[in-house]
C-alpha cells in the first residue's frame, strides 16, 4: 500500500508554501546573530502561562525574552510572571504595554471575543500576532482582523495544535497518498466528558457573548482539522443545538462550588483548591475581579448549548456530518473519510474507563481488499501537538511546512466561520452559506 509517500508535485508545492502562516525569522543584531525575539503576552491564564509563557521561557531563552506582560487583573499578572520566572514589566493598561515595550510578536491569550482588539491594536503597533484559537467569534470582528493584516502588512499566527498530534498528521498523510481515492463524506463525533466537558460550564465559556458558544470556542478546533484534512474550504452549513443538560436544566443550583449547599449531592461538585496552580491564578486573585473559577454547572445564566450537530458542505463536494456532545463517560473522538477506493476509520480515547493503549489506530479499509491497521504512538500535550508547535513558531520558523501545519488568519476565519454559521443556522433554522458572512469565497481546493 502506498500510504506515505507524497507527489513531487505536491512536495514541491508544500515546501514553497512552507511560509505561509507563519511569523518572520528573527532580526539581525550588530553582530549579525540572530537577535532575541522581544516577546508581549496579553491574557495571563491557564493556557498563556501554561502553553506560552513557561515552555517558551525554558525551551527559547537564548532566542527569544518575555519582554511585558498584561491582563486586566493585576493579580493574575503578577501571579503569571512570578510563575514563568521572569522579570519583565507587568501591565494592566495594553496599549502602555505596546508602547513601552515595543514587542516584535505579541501572544494573544485573553477571552476568545476580546482577542480582535489586541490582534488588531498589536499589529497597528507594530508586532506579529500569535493568537490562540479560536481567532474571534463572530463575522464583523473576523472581517475586521484580516482588514487590519493587510493594512498593516503584519502577519497572524493562529495557533491550531491539533493539527500537529503525529495521529492527525498520519491521517493527513493517508489522504493525501489517495489512499481511498476522492474523499466524498466524513463522520466527525467528538465527545467531551463530564470532566473536561462540564468545565466549559463553570467558567467564562458558558456565555455565548465570551466564546461564541462551544460551535466556536471548541468545535472551531475540529471545524479547522476538517479543512486542513480536506485541503478544502466549507460552503455551507446546517445545524441543529440545544442545552438540555447544564444550566437551568439542573436539579439544584448554587454560584460556586466552595460556596454551595450542595456539595455532598452534587456530582458536579469540583474542589479548585485541591489544584495549587487554579488556586494561584484564580482562587487568590478573585478578590480583583470577582470572576469564579469553580462556577456552577447549573447557573441559570448558561446560554451556550451542551449537544450539537451540523451538516458541513465542502467546496471540492465532500459532505461532513458533525456532532459535538459535552456529558460523555469518556472523553474521544471518532472519524471515518468515506472515499471512493474506500474508508479511513480513526478515534482517539482521551480519558475514561476504557482500557488505554500506549498508541492510537488508524484503520485503512480498501473496497473489494484487505483492512491494515496502523499504531501510532502517543504523546503528552493535545496529543504532541503543543511542542510541536511551540518548535515550528519559536525554533524553526523556515522548516519545511511539508503537512501544511501552519495555519494563517485564513485558516483561523475558515475555522471559526463554520461555528459562526452553525450558531446562526440553529438560530434561524436555514442554512447558512459562509461567504455570505465575510464575503470570503471558500476554495475548492486549498494551496
Ligand atoms: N489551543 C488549545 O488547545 C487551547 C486550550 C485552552 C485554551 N485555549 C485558548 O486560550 C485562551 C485563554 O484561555 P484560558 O483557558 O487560559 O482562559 P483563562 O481565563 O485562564 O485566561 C484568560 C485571561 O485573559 C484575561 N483577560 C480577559 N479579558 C481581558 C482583557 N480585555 N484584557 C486583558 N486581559 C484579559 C483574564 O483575566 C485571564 O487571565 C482562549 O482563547 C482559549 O480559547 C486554547
Amino acid at each position: 500500500m502506498k500510504t506515505n509517500s507524497f507527489s513531487r508535485r505536491d512536495f514541491v508545492r508544500r515546501t514553497t508554501l512552507a511560509a505561509a502562516g507563519v511569523i518572520a525569522a528573527p532580526k539581525m543584531n550588530a553582530f549579525g546573530k540572530a537577535a532575541k525575539r522581544r516577546v508581549a503576552m496579553v491574557g495571563t491564564g491557564h493556557r498563556g502561562t501554561g502553553m506560552w509563557g513557561s515552555p517558551v521561557v525554558k525551551e527559547f531563552a537564548d532566542i527569544a525574552e518575555f519582554v511585558g506582560l498584561c491582563d486586566k487583573n493585576p493579580g493574575r499578572v503578577e501571579t503569571a510572571r512570578k510563575m514563568m520566572n521572569v522579570s519583565c514589566p507587568t501591565f494592566t493598561d495594553f496599549e502602555k504595554m505596546m508602547r513601552e515595550t515595543k514587542p516584535d510578536l505579541l501572544i494573544v491569550t485573553t477571552v476568545d471575543a476580546t482577542h480582535h482588539e489586541f490582534i488588531i491594536k498589536g499589529m497597528e503597533m507594530g508586532a506579529d500576532i500569535i493568537t490562540e484559537k479560536p481567532m474571534t467569534t463572530d463575522e464583523t470582528k473576523c472581517r475586521a482582523i484580516l482588514d487590519a493584516e493587510k493594512r498593516t502588512g503584519r502577519k497572524v499566527t493562529v495557533t491550531f495544535n491539533y493539527r500537529y498530534s503525529p495521529h492527525r498528521q498520519k491521517i493527513y498523510e493517508l489522504l493525501r497518498a489517495d489512499t481511498i481515492g476522492k474523499i466524498t463524506s466524513v463522520d466527525f463525533h467528538w465527545y467531551l466528558d463530564t470532566r473536561h466537558g462540564a468545565d466549559y460550564f463553570r467558567r467564562w465559556h458558558r456565555l455565548k457573548e465570551n466564546s461564541g458558544s462551544l460551535w466556536v470556542h471548541k468545535a472551531s478546533h475540529h471545524f479547522d482539522l476538517l479543512n486542513w484534512w480536506l485541503e478544502s474550504e466549507p460552503e455551507t452549513v446546517y445545524a441543529n443545538a440545544a442545552l438540555e443538560h447544564y444550566g437551568k436544566n439542573g436539579p439544584f443550583r448554587g454560584v460556586n462550588c466552595r460556596s454551595c449547599p450542595h456539595k455532598s449531592e452534587c456530582k458536579f461538585f469540583f474542589d479548585v483548591t485541591r489544584d495549587k496552580r487554579l488556586t494561584a491564578l484564580y482562587v487568590d486573585n478573585e478578590k480583583h475581579d470577582g470572576y469564579l473559577r469553580d462556577g456552577c454547572v447549573f447557573k441559570e445564566d448558561i446560554n451556550i448549548y451542551d449537544k450539537m450537530a451540523a451538516t458541513i458542505h465542502y467546496a471540492n463536494g465532500a459532505n461532513v456530518s458533525y456532532s459535538l456532545t459535552t456529558y460523555s463517560p469518556y472523553e474521544g473522538y471518532r472519524i471515518a473519510f468515506n472515499g471512493t477506493k474506500g474508508r479511513i476509520d480513526a478515534w482517539i480515547k482521551e480519558s475514561g474507563a476504557m482500557t488505554l493503549e500506549p498508541y492510537d489506530e488508524i484503520m485503512v479499509s480498501h473496497n473489494f481488499g484487505k483492512v491494515e491497521y496502523i499504531k501510532v504512538p502517543q504523546s503528552e500535550g493535545h496529543g504532541g501537538g503543543d511542542a510541536i508547535l511551540r518548535d515550528k513558531i519559536f525554533r524553526n520558523p523556515n522548516k519545511p511546512d511539508t503537512y501544511r501545519q501552519s495555519a494563517g488568519s485564513r485558516d483561523g476565519a475558515m475555522a471559526i466561520l463554520v461555528g459562526i454559521g452553525a450558531r446562526k443556522s440553529v438560530e434561524s433554522g436555514q442554512p447558512v452559506r459562509i461567504e455570505d458572512l465575510t464575503g470570503l469565497r471558500p476554495l475548492a481546493v486549498k494551496g
